[in-house]
């Protein structure tokens, strides 16, 4: 059995090795200095960054960098609409949100269009973790129940009470009493099976006294190495919650704002309506912000018992930036790009695998696509994964990892992507395992 991997270890550049000569050399050594352990740089030979554009990243080796693997700048890196928004609304004012402002209210507005008419409250955070955490608080609150459930190698995101149900995350420990995990839904039709261990991890929740609050599930199950198919398949999993008197918490930070290419959130996709929505990443196209959808009963429920106020949350300068990205949206027709480019790139990718036998499986939704490489025998095959990643980079593409065992090339570009884009992958990829 090959061994699970910790989330922030895929493809990260190892420290203890020679340091190469030159600037990066020493930017290495004061990245080391600066950040201890704490720092996570990616590659067997880190690159550094110095401009974006589009699909876009541009090296400070002079390097063209194609980009299939960052989902924050999904509107396009540095859009030049969501860049001019930031300026001005930064010229303009930028303040908490204990006054009224205009365009606060109006991106609150356009958001909350976008969603089922129950879930009509929107709180604004700085963090895809601080909506979690929210998320959770209020799931606690609004159930009565402290128990979560998630996906075996869930990440979301890196709070003390978030870390506990992000199971990627964690090196030397296990699952706190309050959590159960269960396995990610893999498989031609991986519904009865996911509804049935989740309505086993909600039975055990209950025989250990904490009853289940919330399932949480990121509906593209990125960090698990992207399930997307078929759509509908998490409907009965969300039924067994409920009928364990537990709330649905869908995660968007990764499926968000049209990557699916089937609508504007992933859950969409599976024909659920949530209790509880959290958004990050892709929300303000590289300004940090977050924020968590919900009914208004269950956030009047919270607020009754516990204050609460977020100093950065929705200040104007993140409610201009968040407008912008949905604007661009609209008016590039992401989704239906999403939807289309990923559907050619998801065919060329599964005629490379029907070429190769060591890509042992290709999946995905919209431009959210997952490839695994096996071994000889069938068996996860991480180092050719890593090795793949860091060939890809020589060659100019950016690409991460993803899965349980690492061996699932997570394919993620910024939703601009084009045919073009999409064949440049294809043909290098083809190269290197040709290779
Ligand atoms: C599914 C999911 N949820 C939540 C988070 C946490 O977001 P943030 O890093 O903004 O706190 C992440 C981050 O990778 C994520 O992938």
């Amino acid at each position: 059995m090959s061994a699970t991997t910790q989330i922030l270890n895929l493809n990260r550049y190892d420290p203890s090795g020679p340091l190469p000569e030159g600037r990066l050399g020493t930017m290495l050594a004061d990245r080391q200095r600066h950040a201890g352990a704490s720092s996570v740089l990616v590659y067997a030979q880190p690159v550094e960054m110095v401009r974006g554009e589009g699909v876009w990243l541009h090296g400070a080796d002079g390097r063209r960098y194609l980009d299939t693997y960052n989902n924050v700048p999904s509107v396009g890196h540095c859009h030049p609409k969501v860049a001019e928004a930031i300026a001005r609304q930064a010229a303009t004012l930028t303040t908490h949100t204990r006054y009224l402002n205009g365009v606060v209210e109006a991106y609150a507005e356009k958001l909350l269009a976008t969603y089922p008419a129950e879930l009509s409250n929107l709180v604004m955070t700085c963090s895809g973790t601080e909506a979690n955490d929210l998320a959770m608080r209020i799931a606690a609150s609004g159930s009565g129940r402290q128990g979560f459930i998630v996906t075996r190698a869930a990440y979301h995101g890196n709070s003390s009470a978030v870390n506990e149900i992000s199971p990627s995350a964690w090196k030397s420990r296990q699952p706190g009493a309050h959590v159960r995990l269960v396995s990610a839904p893999a498989g031609k039709d991986p519904g009865p099976s996911f509804a049935a261990e989740v309505a086993e991890a909600a039975a055990s929740l209950q025989a250990a006294g904490f009853g289940t609050a919330a399932l949480v599930v990121d509906s593209i199950f990125s960090s698990d190495g992207i399930y997307a198919d078929p759509a509908g398949f998490i409907a009965p999993a969300v039924a067994a919650v409920r009928a364990a008197g537990g709330l649905f918490i869908a995660d968007e930070v990764q499926p968000g704002f049209g990557r699916t290419g089937a609508a504007l959130w992933g859950f969409q996709r599976h024909g659920v309506t949530p209790d509880i929505v959290t958004m990050g990443k892709p929300m303000g196209n590289g300004f940090p912000m977050a924020g968590v959808v919900t009914r208004p009963e269950l956030l009047a429920g919270f607020c009754e018992e516990t204050g609460y106020f977020n100093t950065f949350g929705g200040n104007p300068v993140a409610a201009a930036a968040g407008r912008a990205v949905l604007e661009v949206i609209e008016e590039e027709g992401l989704i239906e790009n999403a939807r289309s480019t990923g559907a050619y790139f998801l065919d060329g990718l599964a005629d490379l695998a029907s070429r190769h036998a060591r890509i042992g499986g290709v999946r995905g939704a919209g431009l959210f696509i997952g490839l695994d490489f096996v071994d000889a025998e069938g068996a996860p095959d991480t180092p050719q994964t890593n090795a793949v990643i860091n060939a890809l980079k020589d060659e100019g593409i950016l690409i991460g990892a993803a899965g349980l065992y690492g061996n699932t090339l997570k394919i993620r570009p910024p939703l601009p992507f084009t045919t073009e884009n999409a064949d440049q992958f294809l043909t290098t990829l083809a190269g290197i395992l040709a290779r």
